[in-house]
């Protein structure tokens, strides 16, 4: 970590004041205090500088790229750009300590940058940049006014990247070069380009060309094709875009594991060799590069001979996460290999695997990081480590003196919903606690990472942002700055002003916050009473309720009679946005009433509490969505009192699929009735008893049920839904117990 100059919240609030900022500034021309990431130091300076639409520029020799950069951005302006004195002038200082360190000041003779490196004054012009009026994003050409100012800035650290997942989904090459351009509004400096996938591999190789034949394309559920690769010109156009910026672009090439698109293409890299298609689905296959052929080595040394080609980045990305040793465990080459190299373990040969590449790569000048997983059969010699399960495998790491990037899913997941991480989560990150500051290994940074199974291109910067401005603010100006109690409030504050410049330059940013709670109850009647409260700033909702077709207010409760969806349209800022939140209800005869559980609920997935199976709250397609109560390798048995015996005509529930992630639905649902809480009858029985056979869905399924005979009556109902077992013997994760998810227990 590169020691910032200590200047604090506290101190850039003061200077602030000194210059004559308001709590809400209207656009003055000085909006320093809406920079994000905030800089180290900022300290008003008397005078000002105005600028009347023409502007005298002057350039370092060998500054040529980014000069480019910076006159395209003053062409768009309207601004004019001319060689001359008193005006903008970047300049060396060489004895500026830090790799993208800068002084920027602003003063009645001009605007001046100075820094040792190209990429200092780069980032020193992005402050620039950020200062300047919004308005100047699109055109500002009468010109426009700085007031006096002085900033000293260095990043925390030195590694400031965001992953972008082009495989689950692909995304065209403006789309990355506008991802690029934001990560450089951002001060962020690299782009870690996640390449290939068991979904699709995007890189083209010349000398494999069943790579963008084959393993480019998959076939959806629907029979369409999604797809595409970048070719080597794209390729070399993104990298010279991203290098303009001072932007490294790491690129990953997952192996052993992630590596189906590639054996579809070319099945002889596997250990069984057998013919495969794409997957179309997500999750963890256990089919994964041979370790005992040679092949598999030709192969990926092939790839990376043109990776090298492609990209100057100094560490190659090697992915080595989820990577099952099923195949390995019953493959006679890796056996061998394994006898051969005197490994104890598919662990070890993982390790020797990796090893292996890191030593070819580091033949051509590179080194090699991976995911954590790395760590488990002993630290590939020279990796450094990207530690995304928790912090644990950067610990491990830094105690054996590797570098390491954090981007744990606790902080850092950028495809999680809001409700997993929210901004203010992901803003508490702290990249380096002090266990980690000792070394002897070193945290160099950390990363925002974009999955996109969930997230086709037009979805991706709605996850991103504002998440990862937070994410460049705990990165940049580092954990002393974001650790300070009224941090996140001054962050809020200044994203006021940055929001302005994310609409000037189009960015489909995403909510703060998931925008609503649901709140349910039951009134005196014990009728179901729902209420959609606003909960983010300044968020306010609307819509409809299908069930009567009313429409709704946020924070208005209403009552709610048998099944339907609430559709609520998000206004934030004072303007409707177009997003859209949908919660399933059910105002059904058990809401509200008293309910005994046989079982305790997952902590993780407790649906809200004791009362969620009678919440009137139903599951989503998300089993993440907090209205799902689940139990692992168990049955799942409920009982509600429904105050007096009535007549019970309908019963149901919702059940979880996604085989994936272990959830299995029932084997079996058993309705049964009591008069008196004592003495059992059979109500009804689920037909659903398709539990075991595979399935690729990822889905709620409803079961509705009616009772068994007319006439029946109950004052207490006992809901148990039979645990499918163990997943099955073709499941990845064969044996373990497998989980159960119920959303409600409706009595009609
Ligand atoms: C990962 O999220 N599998 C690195
Ligand atoms: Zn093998």
């Amino acid at each position: 970590m590169i020691r910032p100059h200590l200047i604090f919240l506290s101190t850039v609030c003061s200077s602030l004041l000194i210059m004559g900022c308001q709590e809400t500034p209207l656009l003055p021309a000085g909006r320093v205090d809406a920079l994000i990431p905030a800089p180290q130091s900022v300290t008003g300076l008397p005078g000002e500088f105005r600028c009347e639409g023409v502007l005298n520029a002057v350039w370092p020799e060998d500054w040529k790229a980014e000069q480019e950069v910076v006159q395209d951005w003053f062409a768009k302006a309207g601004i004019q750009l001319q060689a001359g004195s008193g005006g903008l002038v970047f300049r060396r200082l060489e004895q500026m300590d830090g790799e993208e360190a800068y002084a920027l000041q602003v003063d009645a003779e001009g605007m001046a940058i100075e820094a040792a490196t190209s990429a200092g004054l780069f980032r020193g012009w992005t402050t620039l940049r950020k200062m300047l009026p919004v308005e100047c994003e699109m055109g500002c050409d009468d010109g426009f006014t700085l007031s006096g100012v002085r900033i000293e800035d260095a990043p925390a650290f030195g590694h400031r990247g965001l992953l972008l997942d082009g495989c689950r989904h692909f995304q065209d090459v403006d789309f990355v070069k506008k991802q690029i351009d934001l990560l450089a509004l951002h001060g962020m400096n690299v782009l870690h380009w996640h390449l290939t996938e068991d979904q699709g591999w995007r890189l083209a190789i010349p000398s494999r060309p069943r790579l963008t034949e084959v393993a480019a394309w998959r076939e959806e559920a629907d029979g369409s094709l999604h797809g595409g690769f970048y070719s080597r010109e794209e390729v070399q156009s993104i990298v010279a875009y991203a290098s303009a910026r001072h932007i490294e672009v790491i690129p990953e090439i997952e192996m052993p594991g992630h590596s189906s698109a590639a054996l579809a293409a070319y099945p002889e890299l596997g250990c069984t060799g057998d013919s495969l298609e794409v997957p179309a689905r997500w999750g963890v296959f256990k089919d994964i590069y041979c370790a005992g052929s040679e092949e598999t080595f030709t192969f990926l040394q092939e790839v990376m001979d043109e990776v090298v080609e492609l990209f100057p980045s100094t560490r190659i990305h090697i992915g080595g996460d989820e990577a099952p040793k099923v195949r390995w465990e019953a493959c006679p080459r890796c056996q061998q290999r394994i006898r051969d190299e005197g490994l104890a373990n598919e662990e070890e040969l993982q390790r020797w695997f990796i090893g292996r590449m890191g030593r070819y790569l580091k033949g051509k000048g590179r080194t090699i990081i991976g995911w954590d997983e790395i760590l488990e059969g002993g630290l590939p010699e020279g990796a450094a480590v990207q530690s995304w399960r928790g912090m644990g495998g950067a610990a491990e790491a830094v105690h054996l003196g590797a570098d390491v990037v954090v981007s744990p899913t606790s902080h850092c997941y950028l495809d999680y919903p809001l409700r997993s991480t929210d901004l203010e989560e992901a803003y508490s990150f702290n990249p380096m606690p002090d266990s980690l500051a000792q070394g002897p290994g070193r945290i160099l940074g950390g990363e925002g990472n974009m999955w996109t199974e969930h997230a086709p291109q037009e979805l991706v910067e709605s996850k991103v942002y504002p998440r990862l401005t937070a994410l460049a603010e705990v990165y940049w100006s580092g954990p002393d700055f974001t650790g300070r109690p009224n941090a996140y409030a001054d962050f809020l504050r200044r994203m006021d002003g940055h929001y302005q410049r994310m609409d000037a330059v189009g960015v489909d940013y995403g909510l703060e916050s998931p925008p609503f709670d649901l709140k349910t109850s039951s009134n005196a009647e014990g009728r179901l009473l729902a209420e959609v409260v606003p909960k983010g700033r300044g968020v306010d909702g609307r819509g409809t309720w299908s069930g009567s077709g009313d429409s709704l207010r946020a924070g208005v409760p209403f009552v709610v009679d048998g099944p339907g969806e609430v559709r609520m349209e998000v206004g934030r800022r004072g303007q409707w946005s177009g997003i859209q939140e949908r919660y399933a209800l059910d105002g059904h005869r058990a809401v509200y009433r008293p309910l005994k559980l046989d079982y305790v609920p997952s902590p993780w997935y407790t649906g809200g509490g004791d009362s969620a199976l009678v919440d009137g709250r139903l599951g989503s397609a998300d089993f993440r969505d907090g209205a799902w109560q689940a139990k692992q390798g168990q049955d799942m048995s409920a009982t509600v009192d429904l105050g007096e015996v009535r007549p019970v005509q309908a019963l149901g529930t919702g059940v979880y699929l996604y085989q994936d992630a272990w959830i299995f639905q029932p084997e079996r649902i058993i309705w049964e009735g009591s008069l008196d809480g004592k003495d059992w009858f059979d109500l009804a029985q689920s037909e659903t008893a398709a539990a075991l056979k595979r399935d690729d869905r990822q889905m709620r399924l409803d079961v509705s049920v009616q009772s068994m005979a007319p006439g029946m009556e109950a004052r207490y109902v006992r809901m148990t839904a039979i645990n499918a077992g163990p997943c099955p013997h073709w499941h990845a994760a064969a044996r373990s117990e497998s989980w159960l998810f119920l959303d409600e227990m409706v009595v009609r």
